[in-house]
This record gives structure tokens, sequence and C-alpha cells, in this order.
């Protein structure tokens, strides 16, 4: 069984997928760096180069990949569950965690950050609004589990994760 993290871009997947892996001593995998890893690019490139659609089968291919794996943290990209064959195929072999933020939230955290190509836009804040009430359907339908991540640090995040995986005997 894998424990599997998603939310939206600055929700903390990575960096509380990390600490999940450390305290639970399980693998971890991050989507986004397995997609960099395989095709030898980075996802600005292939959004630029390729375009988004082609950048979304590369996430398919991987979720496929990784879930035919056991005993994992992944942290997925904050696109992945809009797609629902990708939640059917991360679920057959796992449980999804919603790390759910607010669009202020992840402006603070990424209002210097230009890593993202679908936050490459002059008004990031109204862009992470739009994005995020578009998106928050598809994050509920996909999470067995949503912790409150706002305004948490990743170590307060983790704990809550752990204690939501605890009392559901997941771990
Ligand atoms: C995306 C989020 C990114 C990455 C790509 C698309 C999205 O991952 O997969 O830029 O659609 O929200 P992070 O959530 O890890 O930033």
């Amino acid at each position: 069984m894998n424990i599997i993290l998603c939310g939206f871009m600055g929700s903390g997947k990575t960096t509380i997928g990390k600490a999940l892996s450390k305290r639970l001593n399980m693998r971890f995998i991050d989507l986004d760096d397995y997609i960099v890893e395989k095709r030898k690019m980075d996802i600005q490139y292939i959004f630029k180069m390729y375009g988004e659609e082609n950048f979304r089968k590369s996430e398919t291919q991987a979720a496929k990949n990784i879930s035919k794996m056991d005993n994992c943290i992944i942290s997925l990209g904050g696109g992945t569950v809009i797609n629902q064959k990708n939640v059917e195929i991360l679920k057959t072999n796992g449980v999804i965690v919603f790390l759910n933020i607010s669009a202020n939230e992840v402006y603070k955290r990424l209002k210097h950050n230009n890593s993202r190509p679908l936050l490459q836009t002059n008004d990031k804040l109204t862009k992470i609004k739009e994005m995020l009430s578009s998106r928050m359907p598809y994050y509920q339908k996909a999470a067995d589990f949503t912790v409150n991540a706002d305004n948490c640090t990743p170590a307060e995040a983790t704990k809550k994760v752990l204690e939501i995986l605890n009392n559901n005997k997941i771990i």
C-alpha cells in the first residue's frame, strides 16, 4: 500500500512526503521528479517545448509505473488528480491524502518562485484563486483523507498526516 499526497502547488507535498518517508521508513517518490528523470528534461522545458497535454501523458504513464510499486510515499503534481484516470490508477494500490491550503497561503509561499509553468502571470494571486477553486472538487473527490495544512509548518503538517493515518489504522 502506498501513501499518496495530493494538493495544489505549494501545499507542501514534496516536503511533507520526504518527512513522512523518513519517519515511516518508506521509499519516497516525487511524481514530477520521476518524469524529469525518465525524460531527462525539466518540467518547465517539457511545458515550453511540448505543451501541457504532452506533460499530462507523461504524468499518467508515471502514475501507472509508480502504482506498481509498494510501500512508497508518493507526492503528486498539483494537477495529477484532475484526471480521474490517474486517481483510479493510484488508488489501486494506495490511499490519497489531500493537503488543503488557502489561495492566500499558496501565494505567500510561491510569490517569489517562478518554477511553476502554470503560474507565469502578472497577477499570480488571481490565477491561484481561480485555479484552486476550479480544482477543489477534484482534490476533494480524490481524497481518502484531508489535512488542513493552512498556516502549518512542515513539521506540524507532517504530524497531522501521521495522526490521521494512525487514527485510521493505515500505519
Ligand atoms: C502542476 C503542478 C506542478 C507540476 C506542473 C503542473 C499543476 O507540481 O506537476 O508544473 O498542474 O498544478 P507541484 O504541485 O509539485 O508544483
